[in-house]
């Protein structure tokens, strides 16, 4: 369905994985070899400004007050190249997005950034998407993006082909009280992205073991997540990351994502589960800690990890709603 086009400002959070997407089964449209699994972190948001301007000779992108490099500025005009082909709308693109988390904080903002942009440019060249094609489009701009439309905890069906491959939503943000203390080890870029971690999953010689295996783990992570039980929860999660870097570390050339630091995190919540204060780790393509515990340890976590040497700070993140748009513009 068409609407007007209209400058529009969307609102988005990133999202962490309990299943991981890992390797491509095609990249040109960001197939995934497996379904994944997500909650939408509430603190770390992206929110996105896009306009269509028939006077502008190029896409214009400025992220957190700055104009893009050149690399960023392609993706989001591949991206935008997209919506036009979908809207036929032919000018060119203003697009405005900032963090509400420090930029420079190693967390994957792509998720956050694409779902912002997948709404506020389909809407800002008059395309009025389903919940569905919003995902897919997402999608294309990066894979793990596609999991931030739905409310709360979401489930990427891995699909098959361009249309079936989306997020559904598998429980609302109240669903369970769990929160996600991001403990930031390292605030440095990361030398490989997960988009080249993707582009060499396949040569590790473990990679199809994990193929093969990740249904069974999805299956029993859903039954824990069903009956909120949360020690099986927390352990399959733990299993998973541990999985996911040795994917990495095991491919050609490898990729080291952690460091001592994710280590000296890792030590302290095992110190803390003896006191019976349990809080699970993950990590994506990086060194950072997400760690995953109930509400009423939160605060105990979050104090204990923010003394640690290696932590330079920590974000709370709740299970929080999906992309939504908003009329408080960027420009
Ligand atoms: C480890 O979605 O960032 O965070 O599609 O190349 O942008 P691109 O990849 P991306 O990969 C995410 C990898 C991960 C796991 C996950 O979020 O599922």
């Amino acid at each position: 369905m068409k609407i007007k086009p209209t400058k529009t400002t969307a609102v988005s959070p990133a999202n962490i994985a309990f299943i991981k997407f890992w390797g491509k089964k095609d990249p040109k449209i960001n197939l995934p070899y497996n379904n994944s699994i997500s909650m939408n972190l509430s603190n770390c948001r992206t929110t996105s400004t896009v306009e269509f301007i028939s006077s502008l000779t190029e896409d214009e992108v400025v992220i957190n007050s700055k104009r893009v490099d050149e690399n960023v500025s392609a993706r989001v005009s591949v991206f935008l190249d997209i919506i036009r082909q979908w809207s036929g709308v032919k000018t060119k693109a203003r697009v405005c997005s900032v963090n509400n988390f420090p930029s420079d904080a190693g967390i994957a903002s792509s998720a956050s950034a694409f779902s912002a942009l997948a709404l506020a440019g389909s809407r800002a060249a008059g395309l009025n998407l389903s919940l569905k094609k919003l995902s897919i489009l997402a999608r294309m701009g990066s894979g793990s993006a596609c999991r931030s439309l739905v409310d709360g905890f979401g489930e990427w069906w891995k699909g098959t082909n361009f249309d079936n491959s989306y997020a559904v939503q598998l429980a609302k943000p109240s669903y369970w009280d769990l929160v996600d203390v991001v403990a930031v080890v390292s605030a440095d870029k990361k030398k490989s992205s997960s988009t080249e971690g993707h582009g060499v999953a396949e040569t590790s010689p473990y990679f199809t073991k994990r193929v093969a295996n990740l249904p069974k783990r999805i299956s029993a992570l859903k039954k824990a997540f069903k009956s909120r039980d949360f020690d099986e929860f927390g352990r399959l999660i733990e299993e998973e990351a541990i999985d996911l870097h040795v994917m990495a570390m095991t491919s050609h050339p490898p990729i080291f994502y952690l460091t001592s630091g994710t280590f000296a995190v890792i030590e302290k919540l095992k110190e803390l589960r003896e006191k019976n204060i349990k809080g699970f780790f993950t990590m994506d393509a990086g060194p950072n800690v997400h760690v995953i515990c109930r509400a009423k340890d939160a605060q105990t976590i979050n104090r204990t990890l923010k003394k640690l040497a290696c932590v330079k700070f920590t974000i709370v993140n709740k299970p929080c709603r999906g992309t939504r748009s908003t009329d408080k513009h960027l420009f």
